[in-house]
């Protein structure tokens, strides 16, 4: 397989630390029974093929937005690593639901919690953002580059799904979450294998059309449908269950370590089912591999590092162990990151 890959050749000089974790959902939700009122659907048949009983939304009338879940999962992150703001040299976004594509919406979100100078940008793989992210902030502290960084992935998915579309409202919700990692002596600390991958051919089961011109030949929505996500269920769970498989597969072998080795499985959260048939495949017990779908719908970019601060808040992740990061999603993306935390 090609694509980014990486394992440490040689010893690293500088080793990286896992050093604080935050996260931020809306309070407003939207129930099963919620969508019993829209659409033609059932709680029963939407637990049965996602395991989701419920989403966050933003309330944009409040003014909540990518920006404000962000701030908050941020502050939140550095009130856990006893850091002040000032103290990050880089801060890293990954969204496909920022607030504007200029300015980035974490430079707006460093401004916010007082990291004036640092270095700030959004990136875009959908919901393999956070993972890309870790791993390129993690390489910037192991190159010397900086020391500090803020990893941040969030998506309010309510403001691009059309809530007549049954086949995808009802898998998403609002999030944000963040980590913040540093430099350290302990040089057994930090990334043991990764990997980031892409295959752009795949793009039309996945992807947010903005204009008439982004379509696909063929395909017609009309015009007040576009700004909303359009998915081939049927095509992404098909390339989501052997991706999530392979990629876990390829990461252990290219680290030379079994799946028992892992403490914990930090997976993407897309459905129950899919994370099931890893669960199975693997032989990983239910303690490692944390689920919150039921709570939270799939959330995007959010959806991994607020499994990661859960864990790591209810005392399940701790330092020293060893975390698969997992995630896939439109681009198509897919990417890991394997760490002695
Ligand atoms: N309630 C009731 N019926 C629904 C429904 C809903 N919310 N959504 C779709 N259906 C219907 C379909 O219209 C279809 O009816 P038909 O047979 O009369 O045409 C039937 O249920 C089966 O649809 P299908 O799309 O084959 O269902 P599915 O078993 O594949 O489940 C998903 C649909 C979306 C849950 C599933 O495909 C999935 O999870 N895909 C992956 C999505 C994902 O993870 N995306 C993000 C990746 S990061």
């Amino acid at each position: 397989m090609s694509g980014v890959t990486a394992q440490p050749r040689q010893a690293p000089r500088i080793g990286v630390r896992l050093a604080g974790t935050g996260h931020c959902v809306p309070d407003g939700k939207i129930t099963n029974a919620d969508f019993e009122k829209l659409v033609e659907t059932s709680d029963e048949w939407i637990v049965q093929r996602t395991g989701i009983h419920e989403r966050r939304k933003c309330d944009m009338d409040k003014g909540e937005s990518a920006r404000t879940l962000c701030t908050k999962a941020l502050k939140r992150a550095l009130d856990d690593a006893r850091m002040e703001a000032s103290e990050l040299d880089f801060i890293i976004l990954g969204s496909v639901t920022g607030e504007m594509s200029c300015p980035a919406t974490a430079c707006r979100v460093g401004a916010d919690v007082g990291a004036v100078g640092a270095g700030a940008l959004d990136i875009i793989a959908a919901c393999s953002s956070f993972v890309y992210g870790l791993n390129m902030a993690h390489d910037m502290i192991r190159s010397g580059a900086i020391r500090t960084a803020a990893v941040l992935g969030c998506d309010i998915m309510s403001e691009v799904m059309d809530y007549t579309d049954r086949g995808v409202s009802i898998l998403f919700g609002d999030a944000a979450g963040a980590a913040i990692i540093k430099a350290t002596d302990d040089t057994t600390r930090g990334i043991i294998a990764s990997s980031l991958h892409a295959d752009g051919s795949g793009w039309k089961d996945l992807y947010l059309p903005r204009r008439k011109r982004d379509l696909p030949e063929g395909v017609e929505v009309p015009p007040e449908k576009l700004g909303y996500l359009q998915m081939n269920g049927r095509e992404v769970y098909k390339f989501a269950v052997t991706t999530f498989g392979r990629l876990i597969e390829e990461t252990l072998e290219k680290a030379g370590i079994q799946a028992s080795d892992v403490d914990q499985f930090v997976c993407h959260q897309s459905n129950a089912r899919i994370l099931e048939s890893a669960r199975t495949k693997f032989g990983i017990p239910e303690s490692k591999l944390h689920v919150n779908i039921d709570r939270y719908g799939n959330c995007s970019g959010g959806s991994v590092p607020v499994v990661l601060d859960e864990l790591r808040k209810s005392g399940k992740c701790q330092e020293g162990e060893i975390v698969l990061f997992v995630a896939f999603g439109g681009g198509l993306t897919w990417a890991s990151s394997l760490w002695r935390i």
